[in-house]
């Protein structure tokens, strides 16, 4: 969800307005995509890197997150919503972390729709977590026993999508991406409507996917 900072300032508002409506978009874009047939999304909310900002933006943003579950949070449950949030939360206070906790206990029983929340996450964090988890379970680390403990379990993406203009990864899912189709857009995180969501559905429809394989 790149973008929010440069769409505020065009308008001559402060980047933390940016962050505001930015996240206000995730749910109404979140059921979009629901309509559309995806059962699963992962929204890139704070990235590894991002924690080094400073400390008011990285505050504002993790309130934001606390305001929109607790917002949102009847309409997870009234819907068959699996929440999660995934990354590092090591660094969130305490306050945080049991509104989160609560919205995550009380949707694991669902299994209809998952909507995750990826905050202080990186690739590099995820491989290494779940390395560390995998060495005390099992003697030899594979395939099988390192997913096992990724964030995002054995579920990889289909499709990655980046707002905001640039054509890059920084630090998302770099496991899980291995056979992710990308699709990269100039709008701004802020900006993205329906129709846009429904472009990429189709573009994704339309690509044919072969694994490696000659089809
Ligand atoms: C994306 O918006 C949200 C976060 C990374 C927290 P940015 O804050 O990166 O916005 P730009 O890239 O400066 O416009
Ligand atoms: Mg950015």
């Amino acid at each position: 969800m790149d973008g929010n900072g440069r769409w505020a300032e065009s308008l001559g508002q402060s980047r933390q307005y940016g962050h505001q409506v930015g996240s206000s978009r995730v749910y109404e874009i979140f059921k979009v995509c629901t309509e559309l047939g995806c059962k699963t999304a992962t929204f890139f909310a704070m990235s590894s890197e991002n924690m080094n900002r400073n400390e008011t933006e990285i505050s504002f943003i993790s309130q934001l997150l606390k305001s929109s579950i607790n917002e949102h949070f009847s309409d997870l449950v009234n819907n068959k919503i699996k929440f999660k949030v995934i990354g590092d939360l090591s660094s969130l206070p305490n306050k945080i972390l049991e509104i989160i906790q609560h919205a995550e206990n009380e949707t694991k029983k669902f299994s209809r729709y998952n909507l995750n929340i990826a905050y202080n996450y990186g690739g590099h964090w995820d491989i290494i977590n779940a390395a560390n988890l995998a060495v005390l379970n099992h003697k030899q680390i594979n395939y099988e026993t390192l997913c096992k403990y990724l964030s995002t379990s054995v579920n990889y993406p289909d499709l990655i999508v980046r707002t905001g203009g640039y054509k890059r990864l920084s630090n998302f899912m770099l496991w899980q991406a291995a056979y992710s189709e990308f699709q990269f857009l100039d709008i701004l995180w802020p900006d993205i409507s329906k129709n846009d969501i429904e472009c990429i559905f189709d573009n994704y429809e339309n690509t044919q996917r072969k694994f490696g394989l000659v089809k």
